[in-house]
């Protein structure tokens, strides 16, 4: 008997990093530990991603929508931005990770994009694996700003609308360049998209896990990844079509 295919892995896994509020709250703490404790997660669960073989992640790590939360917690957030990416930068060069942010990143504190401006540039020659942060970014926003550039791009003639597809539109969108999500996660037992990469997710998977985001570590992920590899992505198909000999 052969031995069994190994199971698809995601190529990108997009995380909707959610449940770090209620982690604090659960210890008596304030919301800030449990986002401290989220962003140590973050390490581990990166470097789970690249030993699964996953090329490229997107952490959603502060919404269009985040700026509607007190004051005090934007500013505990925007702090944490910066020493994550202080701490990370020599370790994301050593592991030839490059970074790219999406959404309005020049909107951020000025420390918060100077050291995003030093992480990107020191890793903007690296190929094989991607972070991508999420960072001021809403997903209506971006379609809307992609159809204005796109439109004005067809006023100006270097676009024409009889020949529009959508790879010539979705080079508009803030994910120009990026492959879609295959795998979509959300932690904290929250089953919504919260504005986050609409488009790109039309045909990804999605788990939806109960575990709060401080939580969340290399079992979990494991176990996503394997649950991603069981499924069967039809894409409109059918399971006949895609399995013609069973
Ligand atoms: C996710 O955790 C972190 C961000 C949105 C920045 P939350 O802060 O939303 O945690 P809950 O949902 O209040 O538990
Ligand atoms: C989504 O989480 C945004 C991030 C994870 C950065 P929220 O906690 O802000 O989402 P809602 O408000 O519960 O939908
Ligand atoms: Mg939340």
């Amino acid at each position: 008997m052969s031995a069994p295919a190994a199971l698809p892995v995601p190529r990108h896994v997009a995380f909707i990093m959610d449940g770090n509020g209620r982690w604090a709250r659960q210890r008596g703490l304030p919301r800030i530990e449990g986002h401290r404790r989220g962003v140590e997660v973050v390490r581990t669960v990166l470097e789970t991603a690249w030993q699964l073989g996953i090329r490229q992640i997107t952490l959603y790590a502060f919404s269009a929508e985040n700026w509607k939360r007190p004051v005090e917690e934007v500013g505990a957030l925007m702090g944490l931005l910066e020493w994550f990416l202080d701490r990370e930068t020599a370790r994301l060069v050593e592991n030839r990770i490059r970074l790219r942010t999406i959404g309005h990143v020049e909107a951020l504190p000025p420390a918060v994009q100077q050291a995003l401006a030093r992480a990107t540039a020191a890793t903007a020659g690296f190929t094989e694996h991607t972070l991508v942060l999420a960072l001021n970014y809403g997903s209506r926003d971006e379609v809307l700003e992609a159809a204005k550039a796109y439109a004005t791009a067809v006023a100006e003639g270097r676009e024409r609308v009889d020949s529009a597809t959508w790879d010539t539109f979705s080079r508009y969108l803030a994910t120009a360049g990026l492959p879609d999500p295959d795998l979509v996660i959300r932690t904290s037992g929250e089953t919504r998209l919260s504005n986050f990469l609409l488009l790109q997710s039309a045909y990804a998977e999605f788990v939806f896990t109960p575990v709060l985001w401080p939580d969340f570590g290399k079992a979990e992920l494991t176990a996503a990844v394997a649950e991603y590899g069981r499924r069967e992505r039809r894409f409109g198909q059918t399971s006949e079509q895609l399995n013609p000999a069973s």
